[in-house]
């Protein structure tokens, strides 16, 4: 198991989250609120976008466009970190 970093850009707070565990999961293991609603990818409560990083998901395709996927938008309730993250 791998332990990335992860930043949240506008706070400027930064967690440690394993790759086993979604974004969303480990935000709030370590004490950061995260707007949340179905935590499987359909809603999109969730969205947000990286402006650095690069994650992962388990499941076919999120509930994200191919270009929302390319400008960085993912799901942290289904996104798994690949890399150290920056939120914007
Ligand atoms: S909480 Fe619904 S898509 Fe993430």
């Amino acid at each position: 198991m791998a332990t990335y970093r992860i930043t949240f850009a506008r706070s400027g707070a930064s967690i440690e989250a394993p790759d086993d565990l979604p974004v969303l999961l480990a935000a709030e293991r370590a004490g950061y609120v995260m707007a949340s609603s179905c935590r499987n990818g359909t809603c999109r409560t969730c969205l947000r976008q990286l402006s650095a990083g690069a994650v992962g998901y388990r499941i076919e395709w999120p509930g994200l466009s191919a270009d929302e996927k390319r400008d960085g938008w993912f799901l942290p309730c289904v996104a798994y970190p690949r890399s150290d993250l920056t939120i914007a």
